[in-house]
């Protein structure tokens, strides 16, 4: 699904980014990326998005050999992927339904879909309620499930998220992964996941790149990278904290979809992403049109 093989990016000021990663990411994982500000770990992902090719080495993505792809293929080829980024990259002046549509708006798909799948798709994250919001209306965590939202209306093979917990605070970075992971386990949807965050890589035991100044330092399918922690004590703490703290999202069957949701089709399983009821009674947002 994912295949680097012996790659190696140097950007044109002569920084060596990369130096001769190889790994494999089959269909159905979840892989965290992990390393110090600088190791290479977005010029990993900018080279899966096909913003950056490599100067030496193989990257396959679903059978395409980026490196040869014809640059009219590239826009199509992303928009089959998810992304999420840390800085959400929400349209401003879209509303939460808008901006989700957007992705199926530029890729033709009929309105009578767009009506069932966005409304799904917002339903799923929790948002049903935040659809004719804006995004400055919305908190960082709304706003990354936005994001989230708008990677997987299309029903993407692969999600790529550069640290999307990046600007959220912890107990939300929770509820994203758990989206993330559950996404993952129900529908099969490959995760490669950028964080800098050792106690979510830690706590949701997947597996774990590390890269370290370009270099593919480990690759640990057991989830825990023992060395990324400054000490057994610090980790204890994690783990109290942790085991004590309840799930920040309902996956309950209260929330699944019903068997005739178009997404749930689409997918090939239901999405049991659930919301979290005593929080999406809070705030609603004024209609929309304010800044038509
Ligand atoms: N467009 C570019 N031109 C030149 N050098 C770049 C470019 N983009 C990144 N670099 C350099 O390549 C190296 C790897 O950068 P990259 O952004 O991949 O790191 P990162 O692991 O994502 O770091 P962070 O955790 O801070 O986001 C760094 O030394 C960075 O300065
Ligand atoms: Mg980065």
């Amino acid at each position: 699904m994912i295949e680097f093989a012996g790659v190696s990016k140097k950007y044109k000021n002569g920084t060596q980014a990369l130096k001769n990663i190889s790994f494999k990411v089959e269909k159905g994982e979840f892989v965290f990326v992990v390393g110090a500000s600088g190791a290479g770990k977005s010029t990993i992902i900018k080279t899966i998005l096909r913003e950056e090719i490599p100067t030496s080495g193989l990257v396959v993505v679903n059978g395409y050999n980026l490196s040869r792809m014809k640059r009219r293929h590239i826009p199509k080829y992303r928009r089959s992927l998810g992304i999420v980024f840390q800085d959400f990259r929400l349209i401003p002046n879209m509303t939460v339904y808008d901006n989700v549509a957007f992705s199926l708006r530029v890729t033709n798909v009929v309105s009578k879909e767009i009506r069932s799948r966005v409304p799904y798709c917002l339903k799923l994250l929790g948002l049903a309620h935040k659809a004719k919001c804006y995004p400055e209306q919305l908190s960082g965590g709304e706003q990354q499930r936005v994001a989230l939202a708008r990677a997987l209306v299309n029903n993407p093979s692969i999600i790529i998220a550069d640290e999307p917990t990046g600007n959220i605070d912890p107990e939300l970075s929770f509820e994203i992964v758990d989206l993330l992971s559950e996404i993952n386990i129900q529908c099969g949807t490959t995760i490669v996941m950028v964080t800098h965050e050792h106690e979510l890589v830690s706590y949701f035991n997947k597996r774990v790149i590390t890269i370290d100044d370009g270099v593919l330092l480990a690759d640990t399918r057991s989830g825990t990278a023992d060395y990324l922690f400054t000490g057994a004590d610090l980790m204890d703490g994690y783990s109290k904290t942790l085991s004590s703290r309840e799930k920040a999202i309902d996956f309950s069957d209260k929330a699944l979809p019903g068997p005739s949701d178009p997404c749930a089709t689409a997918c090939g399983a239901e999405f049991p992403v659930g919301r979290r009821p005593d929080r999406d009674k809070q705030r609603d947002c004024a209609p929309a049109g304010r800044k038509a």
